[in-house]
């Protein structure tokens, strides 16, 4: 089972920064989620909202900014200020630093609104190399689907909220002919519900779990992966 920091250790760490993903290789993460935007400049931009105003000092749309007017911005001040000076990381630097020593779940936020954003990760990602270490999410299934025909090799995978905790199985099969892993909000599932997923020969992940009790209940359930804020509540025995 994976353990994959929310945004880094985000429970500690600005997210979607530098301090939160180094956090949450101390802390033994397996894989780092994050979130990206694309820019003015056509870079990609490691943040979560589509506008700087909720973690920086900034405001407006990302897609206003150059990557370097982003960078410029204060990404650490709102969450503490013993992180005063943390950037909005641009992907590149990202990739560069960790695709090596550890996994990487990159999630699409606004295919709708950033046309290319696709093609801007598959063409990333290649540079670097393709693994099974570097998974790219969504919740938009097109954009997935948009991935896959453009860079088949790349791992991806769909984020769901199933309603009831039901997915169609007709909704699976769909999935698994351009992706390798779904993504489900925790409180939906169950074990007859990972079952089914296992059964389309798919990985199942669940989001956002903190809590040690539900990830041991998940654990037992043979889920694949836990995206936590707390990577350390999860800590694998053995690990540093
Ligand atoms: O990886 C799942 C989770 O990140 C989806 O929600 O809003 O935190 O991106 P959000
Ligand atoms: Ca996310």
């Amino acid at each position: 089972m994976h353990i994959i920091a929310h945004r880094g250790a985000s429970a500690y760490a600005p997210e979607n920064t530098f301090a939160a993903f180094d956090k949450a290789r101390e802390l033994g993460a397996d894989f780092i989620e994050l979130d990206v935007q694309l820019t003015k400049d056509g870079k990609l931009a490691v943040i979560h909202d589509d506008k700087v105003d909720r973690t920086t000092d900034g405001a407006g749309f990302v897609r206003q900014f150059t990557m370097s007017e982003l960078e410029k911005l204060d990404a650490g001040s709102w969450f503490g200020p013993e992180f005063q000076g943390e950037q909005i990381p641009a992907l590149e630097d990202v990739l560069q630093k960790y695709h090596k020593k550890m996994g990487l779940l990159i999630e699409i936020k606004s295919s709708k609104t950033q046309p290319g954003i696709e093609q801007a990760i598959g063409k990333l990602i290649s540079r670097f190399g393709v693994s099974m270490n570097t998974i790219v999410q969504s919740f938009d299934a097109g954009a997935m689907m948009t991935l896959h025909k453009l860079y088949p090799s790349i791992p991806s995978a769909v984020l769901i909220k199933p309603r009831f905790g039901m997915v169609p199985r007709s909704r699976l099969r769909h999935i698994a002919s351009f992706a390798g892993y779904v993504s489900v909000k925790h409180t939906m599932l169950s074990s007859f519900l990972i079952e089914s997923i296992h059964s389309y020969d798919l990985k199942a992940f669940a989001w956002t779990v903190n809590g040690p009790k539900t990830g041991r209940r998940l654990e037992s359930w043979k889920i694949d992966g836990l995206i936590t804020d707390y990577p350390d509540y999860f800590k694998k025995e053995g690990k540093p």
